[in-house]
């Protein structure tokens, strides 16, 4: 078996250190950590993860392992592993398989490795992990999954599939990758749907995303946001999130948005809201956040400003139509890392920012440590509520029980110094009657 596989094993030294510091910014993590040291809840269970491999991940993973577990983790994206970080956990005895500049093929033979440690529980961002689990298992085999059973071989992958107590899942698109497996009747094992946690949902995506995402355009370009033509689309949780700290530095916000309520709610918001095609005329800097397949397509690409600078925000590299944009161009430049400049044959050129992957992540750290410190605690909570609820659960997509979910907040608020109002026994019972009237 594969121990780890990392880019450079010598910048662990400088990993500790960034670990150290966000564990010093992730309180509620460290409390969640503190009790499972103490009652070892996964004593004997194997996780396998594909999540981001950052400072932040690793105090998870910390936490899980002090509550018992074995670990290994592949990369949940082939741009976003931070090579100090990932050689500090190996250091630390994780399986760590994630470097930064994975091709396909290691990206996939990476979730192969982890598959072979014989989970008991898996953790997912995105749900690669456990939708390649599920073509190999249901004879669904592409390309991908190809790859991954190369490394396990199928019938292990089956005798896996069959004893997983259950899994996690961090974000929107993984959300939804899995509901539609449980529709198709195709799930396997329970999967908690981390992402839809109020204590995660209306804290990372809005803030977590929108602050990191001007942070890797900025680090990226330098580039003035004030006064700037910045165009979002998709007005959910993320991509207000990114409309709003825009228009807090000063930017010009237009919003793209195809769902009539979210539409008027930027509308509302005091955004200018128009079509792909009229935005493409005019924005100096495109961020997708939709989750959805090209977005930004060549017809839009025509019609954009020399210079125009193009960013994606949703986890999939499929939003902005990138080998259009290739074909489009006589030639591609990299002056800094992180951006590509596409030369058009008519003199304009392009930019596009992390290769239109996570840009947050590729070109920046990711989320800060105190949002995660949020994600990640529902993350352990979850893990643990399916290690010692599974005989009860069916395959299905479950929301994070209410009590963790306010558990979190309510330990959040502790530990920033906030107390919170509590009501009288009238004020309950009033709220839970339905007799009194006007
Ligand atoms: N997703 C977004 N930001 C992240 C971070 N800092 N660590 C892990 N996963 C993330």
């Amino acid at each position: 078996m594969q121990p780890t596989w990392v880019r450079d094993p010598s910048l662990a030294g400088e990993g500790v250190q960034k670990i150290e510091l966000a564990e010093s910014l992730m309180p509620v993590l460290n409390m969640v950590r503190a009790r499972l040291a103490v009652e070892k809840p996964f004593k004997g269970i194997t996780i396998a993860a594909c999540l981001h491999v950052t400072k932040e991940t690793a105090v998870l993973l910390r936490a899980l392992r002090d509550g018992g577990a074995k670990v290994a983790i592949a990369a949940s994206n082939p741009l976003s592993t931070q090579d100090d970080v990932a050689a500090a956990l190996a250091a630390e005895g994780f399986h760590v398989y994630a470097f930064k500049g994975m091709s396909t093929e290691e990206y996939y033979t990476a979730i192969g490795y982890v598959l072979n440690h014989n989970p008991d529980i898996t953790v997912d961002d995105g749900a690669d992990l456990v939708s390649t689990l599920h073509k190999i298992y249901h004879g669904r085999m592409d390309s991908t999954s190809s790859i991954a059973a190369g490394v396990v071989g199928v019938e292990k992958v089956r005798q896996i599939a069959r004893k997983v107590l259950g899994g996690t899942e961090e974000t929107t698109t993984g959300v939804i990758r899995l509901k539609a497996l449980a529709r198709e009747g195709m799930l396997l094992y329970p999967v908690v749907a981390v992402n839809d946690a109020r204590s995660k949902s209306l804290f990372d995506n809005p803030l977590g995303t929108g602050q990191s995402t001007l942070d890797g355009i900025m680090r990226s370009t330098n580039i003035l946001l004030a006064g700037k033509n910045l165009v979002v689309c998709g007005y959910g949780r993320v991509g207000s999130g990114i409309a709003e700290r825009a228009r807090g530095m000063g930017a010009r916000v237009t919003i793209v948005e195809p769902d009539p309520i979210k539409a008027l709610q930027a509308y509302m918001a005091g955004y200018q809201v128009t079509t792909m095609a009229k935005a493409a005329t005019y924005g100096d800097i495109f961020i997708t956040a939709t989750g959805d397949i090209n977005v930004i397509r060549r017809e839009h690409i025509e019609k954009m400003r020399d210079g125009a600078i193009l960013a994606n925000a949703g986890h999939m590299d499929v939003e902005i139509d990138k080998e259009g944009l290739r074909k489009m161009a006589v030639s591609v430049d990299r002056p800094r890392p992180c951006m590509e400049v596409y030369r058009m044959a008519d003199g304009r050129h392009i930019i596009l920012l992390g290769e239109g992957r996570l840009v947050n992540l590729v070109c920046a750290e990711g989320h800060p440590s105190e949002v995660m410190d949020l994600s990640f605690s529902i993350q352990a909570e979850s893990i643990r509520y399916i290690v010692e609820n599974h005989e009860n659960l069916a395959p299905e997509v479950y929301d994070v029980p209410s009590e963790v979910d306010k558990g979190v907040a309510y330990l959040k608020l502790k530990s920033v110094g906030v107390e919170l109002e509590e009501l009288t026994d009238q004020q309950k019972t009033y709220l839970s009657a339905w007799f009194y009237g006007t």
